[in-house]
C-alpha cells in the first residue's frame, strides 16, 4: 500500500510555483495579486482566508482581502464584485462561501468575471470543464488529479466509482475522470443517496473516490483487492482521546480499508492539503493569462 501524501505534493508544488513567481520578477513581469472577499466573521470562513492569505505570503503572490459586516446588501457585494472584476491590479479572487441567507450565493457566482475566477464556480469554467476545454477547474477535483498525475496512477479504462455527486466535488470529478487523455479515459459510475446496492458497485472500483461527508462510510468489504481509494471527507468528531477535545476522520475507515490498497490518501494530510496549492495554480493561471488569452 503507498500513501497518497498530500504534504508532500503540496510542499513540493509550493516549490514550484515560489520559483515561478522568482522567474516572473526577475523578467519584470506581473506579481500574482489573489483577492478574496470575507463576509461576516464565520470561524471557518475566517480560518480558510487566513490560510490562502498565508499561502500567498509562502510563495511571493500578493494578496488583499476585503471584509464586509453581514449587513452588506446585495446589490453592494455585486458592486464590490464588479469593481474587482474591473481592477487591473487583481488577477484573480475569490467571495469565501457561505454567505449570509439573504444573499444568493448562485447570484454572487455568477457576477464574477470567469477569466477571474480562480475558485472555478462560474458555470462558463464549469461548461468548459465539462468539455475539456481549457477552464478554471476547482481546488478539490483538481487536487484529486493532481494526486494521480504525480503518483503516475494509471486510469485508462480503468472503473471510477464515484460516491457523492456534489457541485464541488462529485460532479466534476467525474466529469473530468471521463474526458479524453490521462487522466482521464475512465468508465466512470456516480452513486448518491438514492443509489442502490452502493456496496455492490464499489467493490467493481479501481479507483474510489469517496465525497459523501460521512464519517468512516467505506468499509473494507466495499473495496476491491488493490483498489486506488480518494477520500475526500473531512469530518469533525468529538472525541475523549484528544487535547482538542475533537479529531478528524474521513469517509473511508482508513485502518480497515488501507491494507487492501495499492494507494489511498490519509485524512488529514490527503486531498485537503492539495486544494489551497490549486486556487494558487488558478493565480498564476490568471496573471498569465493562460486559459482565456
Ligand atoms: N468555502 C469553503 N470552501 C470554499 C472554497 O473553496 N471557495 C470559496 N469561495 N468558499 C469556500
Amino acid at each position: 500500500m503507498i500513501l497518497l501524501d498530500g504534504k508532500v505534493i503540496s510542499e513540493q508544488m509550493k516549490a514550484e510555483i515560489a520559483q515561478e513567481v522568482e522567474n516572473i520578477k526577475k523578467q519584470g513581469g506581473k506579481i500574482p495579486h489573489l483577492a478574496a472577499i470575507l463576509v461576516g466573521h464565520d470561524g471557518g470562513s475566517e480560518t480558510y482566508v487566513g490560510n490562502k492569505e498565508k499561502s500567498c505570503n509562502q510563495v511571493g503572490f500578493r494578496s488583499t482581502v476585503l471584509r464586509f459586516e453581514d449587513t452588506i446588501t446585495e446589490v453592494q457585494l455585486l458592486e464590490e464584485i464588479n469593481k474587482l472584476n474591473n481592477n487591473p491590479e487583481i488577477d484573480g479572487f475569490i467571495v469565501q462561501m457561505p454567505l449570509p441567507k439573504h444573499i444568493s450565493e448562485q447570484k454572487v457566482t455568477e457576477a464574477i468575471d470567469p477569466k477571474k475566477d480562480v475558485d472555478g464556480f462560474h458555470p462558463l469554467n464549469i461548461g468548459r470543464m465539462t468539455i475539456g476545454m481549457p477552464a478554471y477547474i476547482s481546488a478539490t477535483p483538481d487536487g484529486i488529479i493532481e494526486l494521480l498525475r504525480r503518483y503516475k496512477i494509471e486510469t485508462l479504462g480503468k472503473h471510477c466509482v464515484v460516491l457523492g455527486r456534489s457541485n464541488i466535488v462529485g460532479r466534476p470529478i467525474s466529469n473530468l475522470l471521463s474526458l479524453k487523455g490521462y487522466p482521464g479515459d475512465c468508465t466512470v459510475t456516480v452513486c448518491h443517496s438514492r443509489t442502490k446496492n452502493i456496496p455492490e458497485i464499489t467493490r467493481t472500483a479501481d479507483i474510489l473516490i469517496v465525497a459523501l461527508g460521512q464519517a468512516e462510510y467505506v468499509t473494507a468489504d466495499m473495496v476491491k483487492e488493490g483498489a486506488v481509494v480518494i477520500d475526500v471527507g473531512i469530518n469533525r468528531i468529538k472525541s475523549d482521546k484528544t487535547k482538542s477535545g475533537w479529531k478528524l476522520l474521513g469517509d473511508v475507515k482508513f485502518d480497515e480499508v488501507a491494507p487492501k490498497c495499492s494507494y489511498i490518501t490519509p485524512v488529514p494530510g490527503g486531498v485537503g492539503l492539495l486544494t489551497i496549492i490549486s486556487l494558487l495554480k488558478n493565480t498564476l493561471k490568471a496573471t498569465k493569462k493562460e486559459i482565456y488569452g
